[in-house]
């Protein structure tokens, strides 16, 4: 049974385990190097970890194409070891949840190769078969239909070819995908972040889209499709005899359409995430580049924190697996440990619950590659060869370095040893050069690196009702380097104050803080250091007005933490 809302105080840590630690010395991440790390993802406050698949599967797109949904990867180890992890990661008091890929399968998952046999096997219908393909494409690999010789079809596939669509209007493919939620359940994971999951419900008769809208022309015909919120529905049934958590993966969901799947009578999730925040520099994530604007990047903030305020629960995030580092897109890997720790307060006091990816934490940053065929991604070969041709080579790999998934992807860099530490044998992918540098073992040592950062950041979001609970608010929304807001409740509120350019600012003040007297809990600059730490002795004694700091200018992509306590004769309490 749900036992209701924990997951709102929580913080969770995202963990993509082929480049995470290498425990049994193959170069390949593993459970074995997870079951190590446990102790050092619960030092950095989090309360959770989500595992991106970490199931059989040939690895067309890493893990997302599944083969088989009740195992564990060779790679990665075994039940038994999966097993392990999990009694101890409960043990440290967080919780794990899986990722649960339904949309489609690998091509080489059994139900595939059956269905691959003919119109009358037992699973015939478990995908979308047509005699004729109608004109999408797919978002991975050029046309969203391949011909399969032995059936004499074709088979529908939103991403790459070796990802079949799932016929999820046949009820017995509905009844798969709840005895894979019981498997893990019964197993003891705490719930599942559901990929693309607004994607499982296609239009009746599949029509064509528009013709001049590549890659995502079939889009308004398999999004929040007819069927979706019914099929939700028997998912969130079987969610709900456990303590099951559920987060959705909303690609290019708009906040109207996520609020039905976490509100109202048709809420069938806790969480969504969304990819308005994701695109402050480019269209379609990563399709097609623009310069970093960050008054987009806090109109997409804003209206998904407006918009859910007190009707549903916000998922925070900045990385993960699918988007390149956050501090080559919206920081400055020159200002990296400003910028890297400037982002973090940036998100993770607003209203929701936070994820951190890995490496995330010590501010890893893209990787370049001087050659198309060093990647590995699907994504990003596809869009080299078919959305960026147009442009000379220079510019293309250009783009790539931008946009590329692989870049969320090469090995964690733990020390400035060999390997970055990551594996004692050649990694299976690059790791990035700059690990002497930038690495954890360094960032454990250093109080003000990034990693330090996050750490108090998460540790001061866990103990405060405001920051968890309190209601949000932007100040200077046009202002195109400052992102400021606010967290309320009662008469305490928290100010959050972030630079977001390399250049000194003179910090604006929102009128009702004029001559207002509030504690500074954290700043990113080294006079913060010790600041959240007095404030947790109760030692922090010192009130400041907002101009106390640096002759009330703002530094390189400064970050500053506010606690003020507003009293009523103000007549600004509500
Ligand atoms: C989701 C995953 C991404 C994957 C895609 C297809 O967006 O996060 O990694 O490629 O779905 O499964
Ligand atoms: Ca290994």
């Amino acid at each position: 049974m749900r036992t209701n809302d924990w997951f709102k105080k929580m913080s969770f840590y995202q963990i993509w385990v082929r480049s995470f630690a290498d425990g049994n010395g193959d170069g390949i991440g593993d459970l074995y190097g997870v079951y190590d790390k446990l102790d050092y993802i619960r030092k950095l406050g989090v309360d959770g970890i989500w595992f991106s698949p970490i199931y059989p599967s040939p690895n067309a797109d890493y893990g997302y194409d599944i083969s088989d949904y009740r195992d564990i990867h060779p790679d990665f180890g075994t039940l038994d070891q999966f097993k392990k992890v999990l009694e101890k990661a409960h043990s440290l008091g967080l919780k794990v949840i899986m990722d649960l890929v339904v949309n489609h399968t690998s091509d080489e998952h059994p139900w595939f190769i059956e269905s691959c046999k003919g119109k009358d096997n037992p699973y015939s219908d478990y995908y979308i078969w047509r005699d004729r393909p109608n004109n999408w494409d797919s978002l991975f690999e050029g046309k969203a239909w391949e011909y399969n010789e032995q059936r004499g079809q074709y088979y529908l596939h939103i991403f790459a070819k070796k990802q079949p669509d799932l016929n999820m209007d046949n009820p017995r493919v509905r009844e798969e995908v709840k005895g894979i939620m019981r498997f893990w359940l019964d197993m003891g994971v705490d719930g599942f972040r559901e990929d693309v999951i607004n994607f499982i419900s296609k239009k009746e008769g599949l029509p064509d889209g528009l013709p001049f809208l590549p890659a995502v022309n079939g889009m308004p015909y398999y999004k929040d499709g007819p069927h979706i919120h019914e099929y939700m529905a028997e998912f969130r049934k079987v969610a709900e005899e456990y303590d099951c958590f559920q987060l959705g993966e909303g690609p290019m969901t708009t906040v109207q359409s996520a609020l039905k799947y976490l509100s109202g009578p048709t809420k069938s999730l806790d969480m969504m995430f969304g990819f308005d925040h994701m695109m402050a520099d480019c269209v379609y994530t990563e399709y097609i580049h623009r310069p970093f604007s960050l008054v987009k990047l806090k109109k997409a903030f804003s209206k998904w924190q407006y918009a859910l305020a007190g009707k549903a629960w916000n998922a925070l995030y900045l990385e993960n697996h699918d988007h390149p580092r956050v501090i080559s897109r919206y920081g400055s890997e020159r200002f990296h440990r400003e910028s890297g720790s400037m982002l973090a307060a940036s998100y993770i006091f607003q209203c929701g619950t936070p994820f951190v990816y890995q490496g995330q934490e010590i501010g890893m940053t893209n990787i370049r590659l001087w050659n198309i065929e060093q990647y590995v991604d699907v994504s990003t070969k596809n869009n080299f060869h078919t959305y960026h041709v147009k442009d000379d080579i220079k510019d293309r790999l250009k783009r790539i370095h931008l946009s590329s998934r692989d870049s969320s992807r090469t090995p964690v860099q733990w020390t400035a040893g060999k390997n970055a530490g990551f594996s004692k044998l050649k990694p299976w992918f690059y790791v990035n050069p700059n690990y002497r540098r930038i690495n954890v073992e360094a960032q454990e040592h250093d109080p003000d690196s990034i990693l330090n950062f996050y750490r108090k950041c998460l540790a001061l979001r866990r103990h405060s009702e405001t920051l968890i609970y309190g209601t949000y608010r932007e100040y200077f929304p046009k202002d195109p380097n400052i992102y400021m807001y606010e967290r309320r409740l009662k008469d305490i509120r928290y100010l959050i104050v972030c630079s977001f350019t390399r250049l000194p600012l003179r910090l604006r003040i929102p009128k009702e803080y004029a001559g207002k007297k509030g504690k500074l809990l954290l700043c990113n600059y080294p006079e913060g250091r010790q600041l959240m730490a007095e404030h947790f002795k109760e030692r922090l004694k010192q009130e400041v007005d907002l101009l106390a700091w640096e002759h009330g200018m703002l530094r390189p992509y400064e970050a500053r933490v506010y606690r003020f306590r507003f009293t009523k004769d103000k007549g600004v309490q509500k």
